[in-house]
């Protein structure tokens, strides 16, 4: 198939393994699957820490599915974006560990205190949920088919951290002191975390033409501001001064770019942000610690010839 045929056809779940793609929307989808896949799995390391260090035994149970629900969802967008036939899935874990598989800014940040954690709970998966609600209907039918189960996990992760930041705010003031500090410090990342403008943004022209994009940068982060900042507010917490936004008439925001670090920002797209750098150590650290499960299971798969392997 050519790219103009791929345009005229594009619609949701139109594209499948059985049709024969060609290799530039194979490449733009699996780039696309690959980062979705990597911020899932930096997420989870994030989020690890406080299977510990949440307060309560029910809060590090919520922690502990969490967690295992993002590291799910890297599996099964790894599976997704290996259907496209670029990459295989080792060949992604391994990119991520030797620090060039690239992710979201807001995973390049460390997260220190359990007062940050609605801000990646609440903030960063509802953001996240506008972007992958709208990838259900993308052109690749295994992405869309991974999204089914994963937004349905999601909505669960939003709630969580609904209600950790709903206990904070309504806890002693030191608590809704310091949890007003962690949104002042996550609100411009979890504004950038749309990237920017379209008129700068490379990758959205060919995705949206072949269906992969349903909805660009600024619809995106639009549609997240006009739910989260009623919700933030309705929590106590006080929108930051910057960066400025300004509500249009039309019912939508502007964001004042300058008002956001955007050579941060491309510092983090490159993998070269110092603190994120450690985030991707700590990774490396994380699955040289479990080489020996691999071996095991390959050296099972081996023996067990014919047998369906155990990590399938
Ligand atoms: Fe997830
Ligand atoms: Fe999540």
């Amino acid at each position: 198939m050519d790219v103009e045929t791929v345009t005229e056809r594009a619609g949701p779940r139109e594209f499948s393994p059985k049709d024969d793609m060609p290799e530039e929307y194979r490449k733009a989808a699996t780039r696309m699957i690959q980062f979705h896949a990597n911020s899932e799995i930096m997420g989870a390391y994030l989020e690890r820490p406080f299977i510990r260090q949440a307060p309560s035994l029910d809060r590090k149970l919520a922690f502990s599915a969490k967690v295992q629900d993002e590291i799910g969802h890297g599996q099964l967008l790894y599976r997704a974006a290996e259907s496209l036939g670029i990459k295989t899935r080792e060949e992604m874990l391994r990119e991520l560990e030797e620090g060039k598989g690239k992710f979201l800014n807001c995973f390049h940040y460390p997260m220190d205190s359990y007062v940050e954690t609605p801000m990646i709970a609440f903030f960063v998966d509802g953001a996240a949920m506008r972007r992958q609600a709208t990838l259900k209907s993308t052109s690749w039918e295994p992405y869309a088919h991974a999204m089914d189960k994963v937004c349905f996990e999601e909505g669960f992760h939003v709630k969580h951290g609904e209600d950790i930041l709903r206990e904070l705010m309504t806890g002693s003031r030191k608590e809704q002191e310091m949890t007003q500090e962690a949104f002042d410090e996550w609100w411009p990342r979890i504004i950038q975390f749309f990237g920017p403008t379209d008129e700068q943004s490379t990758h959205h022209g060919f995705a949206a033409e072949v269906g992969l994009k349903q909805m660009s940068n600024d619809q995106l982060r639009n549609a997240f501001l006009n739910a989260y900042i009623p919700k933030a507010r309705k929590y106590g917490l006080e929108i930051p001064d910057y960066p400025r936004i300004e509500k249009r008439d039309d019912g939508t925001y502007e964001v004042r770019e300058d008002d956001l670090d955007w050579d941060e920002f491309f510092k983090i797209a490159k993998n070269d942000y110092e603190p994120g750098v450690g985030q991707i150590d700590g990774r490396k650290a994380a699955q040289d610690a479990v080489e020996w499960v691999r071996d095991v299971l390959d050296d099972y798969e081996q023996t067990a010839r014919g047998q369906p392997a155990a990590a399938d």
